[in-house]
C-alpha cells in the first residue's frame, strides 16, 4: 500500500527521521557477530578470500567507499570499490579469491547488476549482496546476502537505504575479522554495544535540525559549495556533496581535505561555503590547518564537530556540535545532519525534494 507522510513535508524528510528506527531493524536479531547472518556458506567463503570487490552505484557507491576504510583497517582485507558502470565496461585483472559485494537498495540497478555478472564471467563466483529489497534481482543472483530492514525508500535521494548500508557494512567488517582472527570477545561486546546505541545517538544528531535549517538560508543563496573530509568521513563529505547537488541543484564537489592544495583551493572565495566533516579522530590536527587554508582565502567554513573537540565559531567559521566522538561508528552519525542541510537548502529553494529533475529511484535500464 501507498506510505503516509504522516506530519512530515516530504518523503525524503520522513526518511531521514526514521533511520533510528530503520538501523534498529536492521540491526534486529543480531546478538553476536557470526558468518552465518551472511547466509549458510559464509564461513567457508569468508575463510577462503583474499579481497573484496564492491561494485554499486551513486549512494550506494559511497557505502561501498566507507566500507574500503573500514574493512582493510579493522579486519586487514584489502578492498577495491569500483563504481559499477565502469567496471562493467574495462579490462580488469579477474581475481577468483576475492569476495564480489554488491550494494544496492532496489537491487535492481542496471549498471550493478551487469558488473555483477560481469564479475562472474570472468571467473568470480564468490558474491555477496548488502541490498534492500530481498525479492530483488540482485539477491537471486548472489550466492550470499545481507538484507538491510530500511523500509520502502520514496524519496528519490537516498538517505535511510545509505545509513542502514553501512551497518550492514560494518557487520560485514566485524564478521571478517573474526574469521581472519582479528577480533577477541572484548572487542566484539564493546562494537555490538556500540551499534545498539545507534538509534539513540542518531537521535540526539536529529535534534540539531534548528541549527542547521539556519545554515540552509545561508546555503540556499549559493551557487556552489565544497565539502571536505578526511579518511573515513571523505566518503561522507561525498555523499554530502551529492544530496545537496540532486535535491537542491547546487553544485557542490566533495574533496578529501588534503587535496585541497591541488586545485580546489583556486575555487575558495567569500562567495564559497565549504562545509567540513570534523570529527574528533586522529584526523583532527591536519583537517584544522586545512581549515585555516580556506579561512586565510576567505572562505566561509561550516564545520561539523563533536562535542568533544576543540572547536569554536568565529568570524567566518560556523560550527555545529554532534554528540562526543563516536569512533568508527561515526560516519553513520555525521551523515545525518549533511542530509538535513541538502533537505532544508532545498526546501528554502522551492525544488521538487522527493522527486528532482532528470533522476530517477531505481535506473534499470543503462
Ligand atoms: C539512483 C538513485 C540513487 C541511488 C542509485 C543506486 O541514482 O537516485 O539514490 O543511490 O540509483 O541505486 P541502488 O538501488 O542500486 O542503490
Amino acid at each position: 500500500g501507498a506510505v503516509e507522510l504522516g506530519p512530515y513535508r516530504h518523503y525524503m524528510q520522513k526518511e531521514i527521521f526514521e533511520q533510528p528506527r530503520a538501523i534498529a531493524d536492521t540491526l534486529e536479531g543480531v546478538e553476536a557477530i557470526m558468518p552465518e547472518i551472511f547466509g549458510d556458506k559464509a564461513y567457508g567463503i569468508f575463510k577462503k578470500i583474499d579481497s573484496l570487490l564492491i561494485l554499486a552505484c551513486g549512494t550506494s557507491y559511497y557505502a561501498g567507499v566507507t566500507a574500503k576504510y573500514w574493512i582493510e583497517a579493522v579486519a586487514g582485507i584489502r578492498v577495491d570499490v569500483e563504481i559499477a558502470s565502469e567496471y562493467r565496461y574495462r579490462d580488469s585483472v579477474p581475481n577468483p579469491n576475492a569476495l564480489v559485494v554488491t550494494i544496492s537498495q532496489s537491487g535492481e540497478t542496471a549498471d550493478t547488476l551487469a558488473a555483477l555478472r560481469h564479475a562472474q564471467s570472468q571467473g568470480m563466483q564468490h558474491t555477496l549482496t548488502i541490498c534492500n529489497v530481498s525479492t530483488s534481482a540482485m539477491v537471486r543472483e548472489c550466492e550470499l546476502a545481507y538484507i538491510t530492514r530500511a523500509g520502502v525508500e520514496v524519496g528519490v535521494a537516498s538517505t535511510k537505504a545509505f545509513t542502514t548500508q553501512l551497518a550492514a557494512l560494518f557487520l560485514l567488517t566485524l564478521t571478517l575479522a573474526q574469521v581472519k582472527g582479528r577480533l577477541n570477545d572484548e572487542q566484539e561486546a564493546a562494537y555490538l554495544k556500540q551499534m545498539r546505541h545507534l538509534p539513540v545517538a542518531i537521535t540526539s544528531v536529529l535534534a540539531l535540525e534548528p541549527q542547521i535549517i539556519a545554515w540552509a538560508e545561508a546555503f540556499a543563496r549559493k551557487e556552489n559549495a565544497l565539502f571536505l573530509g578526511r579518511g573515513l568521513h571523505y566518503p561522507i563529505a561525498l555523499e554530502g556533496a551529492l544530496k545537496l547537488k540532486e535535491i537542491s541543484y547546487i553544485h557542490a564537489e566533495a574533496y578529501p581535505a588534503g587535496e585541497l592544495k591541488h586545485g580546489p583551493l583556486a575555487l575558495v572565495t567569500e562567495e564559497m561555503p565549504v562545509v567540513t566533516v570534523a570529527p574528533n579522530d586522529s584526523m583532527i590536527e591536519k583537517l584544522k590547518s586545512n581549515m585555516q587554508e580556506v579561512r586565510a582565502r576567505g572562505g566561509e567554513l561550516y564545520v561539523f564537530a563533536d562535542g568533544d573537540s576543540r572547536i569554536a565559531s568565529d568570524d567566518g567559521l560556523h560550527v555545529i556540535r554532534l554528540p562526543e566522538h563516536y569512533g568508527l561508528l561515526s560516519p553513520i552519525l555525521h551523515t545525518v545532519p549533511l542530509q538535513l542541510l541538502a533537505y532544508h537548502t532545498a526546501l528554502a529553494r522551492g525544488t521538487d525534494v522527493d522527486k528532482p529533475r532528470n533522476l530517477a529511484k531505481s535506473v534499470t535500464v543503462e
